[in-house]
C-alpha cells in the first residue's frame, strides 16, 4: 500500500462498542475503538490473549457469541453499517462472499466426513454457482494456488489424510472460493510448528497480492508480522492503543504497551539472560477502566494516567498512539534500551 497517499477505506468502523453479558455481569470486551482498513492492504493486529483482537474482528461477520452485541457504534462497509444488522440473512450476504475467516484451528473447521474436493466445491456452488466439471476444475486450480501438490489425487482425500500445514492451506482455499474482498487470518498458525508457520504466512502473504486482497492479520507473534503487514494495530484491553506502518510500530513504538510488547520478542533475547516479561495482568473487563488501561502495568505511568483516558496523538501522519507521554506537557521517557536492537533483527 501507498502509505503517503491512502485510499478510501474498504471497512471503516467507528467509536465500537462490544459488551457480554454472563451470568448477571456485563463484560466491554471492545471499547470505544475506530479503524480504517485500506483496500488493498495487509494489516496486523497484535496484542495479550482477551485484548479483543478475535472479538473486534468476528464482529465484522457477525460472528460474536450470542450473548454479545455491539452497544454502540458503527462498522461501514460498501455503503452499509454492519452494526445494524440483525438477523443471519443479512449476515450471509457478508459472511464468506465479502469477508471470509481463516481460523485457528483448521481440524475444527473442516467436515471430517467429506473429502475436501466436496468441500471446496460446495463452497464455489454457493458462492459462485460452478458445479460439475467447471467447479472441479476450479477446485484444482484452487488446491494448486494454496501449495498442495497433486490436486486432482488429493481433492478425493479427507482431512485426516493431510498435515495440519496441509489442512490450513485447505481452508484457505475454501476462503478463496468464496472471492471475498477482505480476509481475515486469526491466528491462522498458532497450532503448527515454526518452519510450517512461516510456510502459510508467506503464503497468505502470496494470496493477498494474487487475487487483490484486503487482509487483516491477527497474530501473538510480532516476529511474524514484520513480513507481511503492510501496518499494525497494537490492541489492549479492548482498545487500539497504537497504530502505524509496519516501520513506525517497530521502529518508533510510542505507547510504553508497545515498548513493552517488542521488548519481550525472543529475538531480542541476549543467551543467558531472562528475556523481559510485561509484569502484572491486564485489567478486568468486568469494571469500568477509568484512564490510560496500561497504567498500573507501565513502570512511566504518569497521574494523569490514572485519571483520564488518553487521546490519539498524531506521530505522523500514518502513525499515532493513545499515550499521554506523547503530551507536550509530559516529562521526556525514552523507550527500552533493548528496543535499539530491532533494527538489527
Ligand atoms: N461469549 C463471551 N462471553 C463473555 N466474554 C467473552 C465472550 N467472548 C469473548 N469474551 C471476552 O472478550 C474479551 C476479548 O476476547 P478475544 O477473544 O477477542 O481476545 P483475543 O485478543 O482474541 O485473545 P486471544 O489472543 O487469546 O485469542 C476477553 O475478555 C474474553 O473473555
Ligand atoms: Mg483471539
Amino acid at each position: 500500500m501507498d502509505t503517503d497517499n491512502p485510499v478510501a477505506p474498504i471497512l471503516q468502523v467507528e467509536h465500537l462498542d462490544i459488551k457480554f453479558s454472563l451470568r448477571g455481569k456485563v463484560l466491554h470486551a471492545i471499547r470505544d475503538v475506530s479503524l480504517e482498513l485500506y483496500e488493498g492492504e495487509t494489516l496486523a493486529i497484535v496484542g495479550e490473549s482477551g485484548s479483543g483482537k478475535s472479538v473486534l474482528t468476528k464482529a465484522f461477520m457477525g460472528l460474536n457469541d450470542k450473548n454479545g452485541w455491539v452497544d454502540h457504534g458503527r462498522i461501514l462497509y460498501s455503503g452499509k453499517d454492519l452494526a445494524q444488522f440483525k438477523t443471519e440473512k443479512e449476515w450471509l450476504t457478508i459472511r464468506g462472499r465479502e469477508i471470509a475467516m481463516v481460523l485457528q484451528d483448521p481440524m475444527t473447521s473442516l467436515n471430517p466426513l467429506k473429502t475436501v474436493g466436496a468441500q471446496i466445491e460446495e463452497a464455489l456452488r454457493l458462492h459462485q454457482g460452478l458445479r460439475g466439471a467447471q467447479a472441479r476444475q476450479r477446485t484444482v486450480e484452487l488446491l494448486t494456488d494454496v501449495g498442495i501438490a497433486e490436486p486432482e489425487r488429493r481433492r478425493r482425500q479427507y482431512p485426516h489424510e493431510f498435515s495440519g500445514g496441509m489442512r490450513q492451506r485447505v481452508i484457505i482455499a475454501i476462503a478463496l472460493a468464496c472471492r471475498p474482498r477482505i480476509l481475515i487470518c486469526d491466528e491462522p498458525t498458532t497450532a503448527l510448528d515454526v518452519t510450517i508457520q512461516a510456510q502459510i504466512i508467506r503464503l497468505i502473504y502470496d494470496l493477498v497480492h494474487k487475487y487483490h486482497l484486503t487482509a487483516i492479520y491477527i497474530t501473538h507473534d510480532l516476529g511474524v508480522v514484520a513480513n507481511v503487514a503492510d501496518r499494525v494495530a497494537v490492541m489492549y484491553a479492548g482498545d487500539i492503543v497504537e497504530i502505524g506502518t509496519c516501520r513506525e510500530v517497530f521502529y518508533e513504538p510510542a505507547h510504553p504497551y508497545t515498548w513493552a510488547l517488542l521488548s519481550s520478542l525472543p529475538q531480542l533475547g541476549v543467551k543467558g539472560e531472562q528475556l523481559y516479561t510485561i509484569r502484572g495482568t491486564p485489567p478486568n473487563l468486568y469494571h469500568p477502566i477509568v484512564g490510560d488501561a496500561f497504567a498500573p502495568r507501565n513502570p512511566n505511568a504518569l497521574k494523569a494516567d490514572y485519571i483520564e483516558r488518553p487521546p490519539f496523538f498524531d506521530i505522523s501522519p500514518t502513525h499515532k498512539a493513545r499515550t499521554w507521554l506523547l503530551d507536550p506537557r509530559a516529562p521526556k521517557a525514552d523507550p527500552p534500551q533493548v528496543l535499539k536492537r530491532i533494527r538489527e533483527i
